[in-house]
């Protein structure tokens, strides 16, 4: 027997809200560099990094969340009882299971909601509001809260020169719903595992428990490799994204990219010869990189500095651990 008819939903959807936490601890550079043999202007020089922030023992990957998610929920106009989906993009909740998903949406007092985490590293804000999208459409969820959140201080070596400055933590956070105008285009995703060694958890637990000096498996890179795949291939797929959407560099105002260095960023931008007009978030300096939560923070710096709002149209493109990544178009709520 077949079965009846799926019920379809949304024809469009749209990011109807917007919210972020950034933790209290400010830790500038020269915090950094004493047990990394660096200093400040090579940093500066080679990441556009001046500070990031870590969060303090109180400031967990929940409780950041939940505070980025009330925003979101309250600037998207809707009560919280409305959401019946939560997808958390995270690599730094430790505890392998119940998914902090499951957490927040208790904590945010929802009725039973379709609730998951998603490991797709950097990327994973752009795979979680893709993933959002089609689940509307889909008919599977109406509202649906998308979070990024990192503690990437949790698994960051202080004495690794390779990745110590680079890392921050935060949470960013953004309801999808329904909308009678598209307000998010096709994602472009994709990945390459055979590269999956360049960033990395350093060993996994059964590592750990057989060594004679336990401790927190640590973040690896290889920035340059990484680097160089980020600042060649990215641009490709950001042009990608915009054929599939049906718009050009022209009809952009906002771009979004990933924030893990002030230098891809610039290679990116000249790359696609973005216009004048367009403006593009430089977040990292202030934040550093913090991995899922990157996009929306840089998002929300731009609005709050004045150089997006909302209507405006905004490219956003996210790449990392994997290789993984996703861009798609969308207009800023
Ligand atoms: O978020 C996920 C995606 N991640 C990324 O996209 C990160 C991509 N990679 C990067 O951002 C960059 O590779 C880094 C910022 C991590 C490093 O910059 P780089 O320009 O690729 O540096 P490098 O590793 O090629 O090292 C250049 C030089 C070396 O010295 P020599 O051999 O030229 O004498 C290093 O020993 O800089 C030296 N160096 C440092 N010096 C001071 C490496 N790390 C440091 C350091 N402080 N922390």
């Amino acid at each position: 027997m077949s079965l009846p008819p799926t019920a379809t939903g949304a024809q469009h959807t749209a990011i109807l809200g917007l919210g972020v936490y950034r933790p209290s601890l400010v830790v500038p550079n020269s915090e950094i560099i004493e047990a990394i043999d660096s200093s400040d202007e090579w940093i500066q020089q080679r990441s556009g990094i001046k500070q990031r922030r870590f969060a303090t023992p109180e400031e967990t990957v929940q409780m950041m969340s939940v505070a980025a998610a009330r925003t979101a929920v309250e600037r998207a106009g809707l009560d919280m009882a409305q959401v019946d989906g939560v997808v958390v993009a995270t690599v730094t909740h430790l505890m392998q299971t119940p998914a902090v998903a499951t957490l927040i949406a208790h904590e945010l007092g929802l009725d039973r909601p379709a609730a998951f985490d998603i490991s797709a590293a950097c990327a994973g804000f752009c795979h979680g509001v893709a993933l959002a999208s089609d689940m509307i459409r889909g008919g599977s969820a109406k509202y649906v809260l998308v979070i990024g959140v990192e503690r990437l201080s949790d698994i960051l070596d202080l004495t690794d020169r390779g990745t110590a400055f680079i890392f921050g933590d935060g949470a960013g956070a953004v309801v999808v719903g329904p909308s009678d105008e598209p307000g998010i285009g096709p994602v472009v995703w994709g990945s390459d595992g055979e590269q999956s060694d360049l960033i990395r958890q350093r060993e996994d637990w059964r590592d750990v428990i057989a060594s004679d000096n336990p401790r927190m498996p640590h973040l690896t890179m290889q920035g340059n490799a990484v680097f160089r795949w980020a600042a060649f291939e990215m641009a490709k797929v950001a042009h990608e994204a915009l054929d599939r959407t049906g718009i050009t560099v022209d009809d952009l105002d906002v771009f979004v990219p990933h924030q893990a260095n002030m230098r891809i960023i610039d290679a990116m931008a000249r790359s696609m010869k973005l216009p004048d007009h367009v403006a593009i978030a430089r977040d990292i300096a202030e934040q550093g990189n913090t991995s899922a939560a990157s996009i929306p923070l840089a998002l929300d710096r731009l609005i709050e500095d004045g150089e997006a709002k909302s209507g405006d149209t905004a490219l956003l493109i996210a790449f990392g651990a994997g290789l993984a990544y996703a861009a798609q178009v969308v207009t800023v709520p």
